[in-house]
């Protein structure tokens, strides 16, 4: 199959890319690198050995967006391409409207005249709000606490009324909890600018010096140990369920599926603190913490129901916190200063 793929250098992108390109589908990416380095699209390239299309461009550039579309033919679209940082939509919504929605807009836009139908969506947990049931299946109502979070929404809703109007199209809404971990060759990661805003990240920097201790923000919640709970979900078995949704999408043979949303977790929450523990299982050394205040806007405890992705298009997640934690520390301990410098 030919796919393109927006935000194909970012985090989740690079190593959708390897397994789109590793199951023998050819690849184009789409990729302003606002947020990724040009050195993980080669990475990609070492490690499957094959080659693919690059289009340098902003998804809002309607012309480069048209052209690549023209030119390549997709016959399934990944988009990943997005802001994703929840405190700086809340800071300055307007660039994450502009360039989520509007983006996607733009997107959809090139893609009238194709014939491509199958469409992949990265959506997050995010949309869910703050739970009100556990676990947490595609059913939950949805309502949003940030801007990032109604951009996800919005584009969720997009995607539906588009749907709606066509029934030729075929689109999954990829509801991912939180992603983490990185490739077994530890070659690709996660290389956040700055001080990470995410657990995991942070956790990783910690091991490899880069930072003091790990903040835990709050130990007073209801869970376990008073730490915050998440559905920690292997990067890896991410990028393998959009294949599993483009297959999906494509077996269609024309007839449209609609527009479906699917959770992408494991279905099991780890806390914080037993994210700390197998982090230093991984790196064989301690890690100290420190105790600070809840972070504003967090919930206790968040984990999917992952069953719909499995009943529908036969995936499930494979990777437990233990092979996170290695694959992660791995990566950084490889890569101490992400894509910055070469090891
Ligand atoms: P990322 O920032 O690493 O990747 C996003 C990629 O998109 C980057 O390569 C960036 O350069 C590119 N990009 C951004 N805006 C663009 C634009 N206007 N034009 C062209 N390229 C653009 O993020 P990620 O963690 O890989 O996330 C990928 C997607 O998954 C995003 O849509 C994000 O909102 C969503 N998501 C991520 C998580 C997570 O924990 N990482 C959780 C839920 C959902
Ligand atoms: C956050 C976003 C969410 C987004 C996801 C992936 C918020 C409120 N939510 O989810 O919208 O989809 O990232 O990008 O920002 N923690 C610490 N110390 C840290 C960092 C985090 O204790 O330094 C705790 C948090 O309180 C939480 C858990 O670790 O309990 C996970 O946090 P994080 O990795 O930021 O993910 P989420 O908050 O679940």
């Amino acid at each position: 199959m030919r796919i393109l793929i927006t935000g194909g250098a970012g985090y989740i992108g690079s190593h959708t890319l390897l397994e789109v390109l590793t199951a023998g589908h050819e690849a184009h990416i789409i990729d302003n690198l606002s947020n990724a380095s040009p050195t993980a699209l080669d990475r990609v390239k070492q490690l499957a050995n094959r080659d693919f299309g690059f289009t340098e461009a902003d998804i809002r550039d309607r012309d480069a967006v048209q052209a690549a579309v023209d030119d390549f033919v997709p016959e399934a679209v990944i988009h990943f391409a997005a802001l994703k940082a929840v405190g700086k939509s809340v800071a300055d919504p307007l660039p994450y409207f502009h360039n989520n929605v509007y983006g996607t807009l733009v997107l959809l836009d090139a893609l009238r005249a194709s014939p491509c139908r199958c469409f992949a969506f990265s959506s997050s947990a995010t949309v869910y709000g703050d739970p009100d049931y556990l676990p947490i299946d595609e059913a939950h109502p949805l309502s949003v606490t940030n801007p990032y979070g109604r951009t996800k929404l919005q584009m969720e809703g997009i995607l539906q009324d588009l749907a709606h109007s066509d029934p030729s199209w075929s689109i999954a809404l990829l509801r991912y909890f939180n992603p983490v971990g990185a490739h077994a060759s530890g070659r690709i990661g996660e290389d956040p600018n700055g001080i990470p805003d995410n657990l995991m990240p942070f956790i990783a920097q910690v091991a490899v010096g880069r930072r003091p201790a790990v903040n835990v923000f709050g130990n007073d919640y209801d869970t376990i140990d008073g730490t915050g709970v998440r559905d920690y979900i292997h990067v890896t078995d991410v990028a393998r369920a959009h294949l599993a949704a483009v297959d999906w999408c494509a077996a269609g043979n024309g007839k449209g599926r609609g527009c479906e949303p699917f959770n992408l977790g494991t279905g099991r929450g780890t806390s914080v603190m037993e994210m700390v523990d197998a982090f230093s299982r991984a790196c064989g050394k301690p890690l100290p913490t420190i105790m600070t205040p809840r972070r504003p806007g967090d919930v206790a405890t968040l984990y999917a129901d992952p069953g719909k992705a499995e009943r529908v298009f036969g995936w499930r997640a494979e990777l437990d916190v233990d092979d996170m934690c290695r694959s992660s520390w791995n990566w950084q301990m490889h890569n101490p200063q992400g894509y910055d410098q070469e090891p």
